[in-house]
């Protein structure tokens, strides 16, 4: 079947959208324990980028889990399709001229290196939200560690599922340290020349 598809050629490109909106696109992705400050720390750097004209758009959980991926469950082969799925997503919205925010888990190694041969390298920023497991689950914001730990859910990640932390983040936020101002400014810091035509 896939040799029988061939990509028609359009006439408006990339570069072209890029142009109109007059800023590059991206995909920036946020990877974390649940409750690290993934999805806090996004909505505000949105914020920032939508003051400045920027076009962005954010997929997290509550878009993707609930639509589009509602098929998916936590567990390993299914967090590798959710993440593959949102990937192709986000890949089609650079290529439409959007910057891209994405907030999920993403706690596979191979499943976030392959983020970044769908998007291109060039295209894909990193940002590890390095929140510990004891403050997410002193934090339990969803409740999720307190059933984790009772046993009510299983394949929590940093509970009975695994967390491979990036060893090499474009970004790495240290939310123990650091307040979400002092995440948002470092991360407009280096996006900002990523950004320019
Ligand atoms: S991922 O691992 O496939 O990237 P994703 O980011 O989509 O996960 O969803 C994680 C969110 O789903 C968490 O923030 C949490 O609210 C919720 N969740 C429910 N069950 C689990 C679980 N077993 N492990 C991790 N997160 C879970």
């Amino acid at each position: 079947m896939k040799e029988n598809i061939i990509p028609h050629s359009y006439q408006v490109s990339k570069a072209d959208r890029q142009t109109n909106n007059k800023h590059k696109s991206l995909l920036l992705w946020f990877t974390g324990l649940s409750g690290s400050g993934k999805s806090t720390i996004a909505n505000v750097v949105e914020q920032e980028l939508y003051k400045l004209g920027i076009k962005t758009y954010t997929l997290d959980g509550d878009n993707i889990r609930n639509g589009i991926n509602k098929d998916l469950s936590f567990a390993p082969e299914d967090r590798t399709e959710n993440i593959r799925r949102i990937a192709e997503i986000a890949n089609l919205m650079v290529d439409a001229g959007v910057v891209v925010l994405a907030a999920f888990v993403s706690p596979y190694k191979k499943d976030r290196e392959n983020i970044k041969k769908i998007v291109q390298e060039e295209n894909f920023v990193e940002v590890f939200v390095n929140t510990s497991l004891a403050e997410c689950e002193r934090r339990d914001v969803k409740g999720l560690y307190q059933k984790a730990r009772a046993g009510e859910i299983k394949n929590m990640t940093g509970i009975s599922a695994p967390y491979e932390a990036p060893e090499n983040p474009d970004i790495e936020i240290k939310t123990e340290e650091n307040t979400v101002e002092e995440a948002v400014s470092k991360i407009l810091k280096h996006i900002t020349p990523k950004l320019s035509l």
